[in-house]
């Protein structure tokens, strides 16, 4: 779409109009067939788009709910966590991934990111297991000597797209009795192959899986919207209780929850957008492959300069977000405003080092691979509609930043 002779461009990091222009006849259509039905909280068309996921996902129950943030709060509380337990979880990840901790009172155990692929590393799990945790006086888990806190889970997230190494992490979750909540925000679409077996959809690995619909996200909707994955039929009558204010029945309360509803005017448009998602999945990854072969072409790769996203083939790595490493991140990401390019930092502050947060009393340097990350990521534009002549002005304008 764009012309680079040196003239102005304008690149954005992501493009939601472009998206809604293929299918705009098909969103109206299903929007107002709710405008007709005027049910607009849960109902017939929310169930029908949780039984499509959950087929999807080959999972057992798909549970839609406000936000993907709530969909992590909600597993918490289904699985009873609160004051006195920990969750092992990285520090560089979106707020919400450790916010869902600390609002029921439980205490985030920080665990390292793999520096290669910025996830969970499960190398730090087993250093912090060994070396930090005990065992529980009545056998059961691990407890955190530092909090005093039992540790009841692991909440591995699949960033930008990339799911964790989740083979390793089920081995080490099962052996210390550890509960897996994956937080599946951004990889809708990612499947990881679970050795020996087959490819699994991440989301589907845990205890729970916890979706987001918030509109950038691979599968987005018009708004906030999230969803509750699980195999566990008793987990998922939790969750679908905790959703409508922990009631079994209209007006009686088992338990204090929240509301937090899907609600079906996003089922109704997410129906819609399901039906593409694989294909725009494949289209993301085919990007992927051109920005690296672009940039191996440039000689920048390695040599301290950029250092790119390197995913196994197939599903591993939806790129909801196209994210790499680049030396004077910041300086880069001026000039390539200027150019007309948009760029962004996922994120800027690890987790263990936002203001909220110090009271868990960590400090600066304690995670150094979370911490670099923060100071050198950069996402580039990235959707299914990014046509190469765009990504190749990316790729140059980039070149030109370094040699000058
Ligand atoms: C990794 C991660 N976790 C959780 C969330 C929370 O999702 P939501 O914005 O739908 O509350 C997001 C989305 O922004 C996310 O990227």
């Amino acid at each position: 779409m764009q012309q680079d002779k040196g003239a102005l461009v304008k690149i954005p990091i992501l493009d939601l109009k472009g998206q809604y222009r293929g299918i705009q006849d098909e969103i109206r259509s299903a929007i107002d067939e709710i405008l007709e039905s005027q049910q607009f909280i849960l109902g017939p068309v929310v169930e029908k788009f949780e039984a499509e996921v959950a087929a999807y996902l080959r999972s057992g129950a798909a549970i839609g709910v406000a936000s993907g943030s709530d969909a992590l709060l909600l597993s918490l509380m289904a699985l009873g966590i609160g004051p006195g337990d920990a969750v092992l979880v990285p520090p560089f990840t979106f707020f919400a991934s450790v916010s869902c901790i600390t609002r029921l009172g439980a205490t985030p155990i920080f665990i390292d990111i793999d520096p290669e692929t910025f996830l969970l590393d499960p190398g730090a799990v087993e250093a912090f297991v060994e070396g930090r945790a005990r065992p529980a006086a009545d056998g059961r888990g691990l407890v955190d000597p530092k909090s005093q806190c039992r540790i009841k889970a692991l909440l591995p997230v699949h960033l930008f797209g990339q799911c964790c190494p989740m083979t390793v992490l089920l081995a080490q979750a099962r052996k210390h009795n550890l509960a897996i909540v994956e937080d599946v925000a951004q990889a809708f679409g990612a499947r990881e192959e679970i050795a020996p077996g087959p490819f699994k959809a991440a989301g589907t690995l845990g205890e729970f899986g916890c979706f987001s619909f918030f509109p950038t996200k691979n599968l987005g909707g018009l708004g906030d919207g999230g969803m509750v994955v699980t195999g566990r039929s008793d987990l998922a009558e939790a969750v679908r209780r905790l959703r409508v204010h922990g009631a079994n029945h209209k007006y009686h309360h088992l338990e204090v929850g929240l509301n937090s509803r899907l609600d079906a005017l996003q089922a109704a448009v997410l129906r819609v957008k399901l039906r593409y998602v694989d294909q725009w999945c494949e289209e993301r990854i085919e990007r992927a492959r051109r920005y690296r072969a672009l940039f191996l072409a440039t000689g920048l790769v390695g040599k301290q300069i950029l250092s790119l996203p390197n995913p196994s083939d197939g599903r591993s790595h939806v790129f909801n977000q196209y994210v790499l490493r680049a030396s004077r991140r910041d300086e880069l990401r001026a000039y390539l405003g200027e150019q007309g390019i948009m760029t962004a930092v996922y994120y800027p502050v690890p987790l263990h080092l936002q203001p909220c947060f110090a009271f868990l009393g960590y400090r600066q340097g304690e995670f150094p691979h979370a911490e670099r990350a923060a100071d050198e990521v950069l996402a580039l534009p990235m959707f299914p509609e990014l046509t190469q002549e765009e990504q190749e002005i990316v790729v140059k304008r980039i070149k030109a930043f370094y040699r000058r």
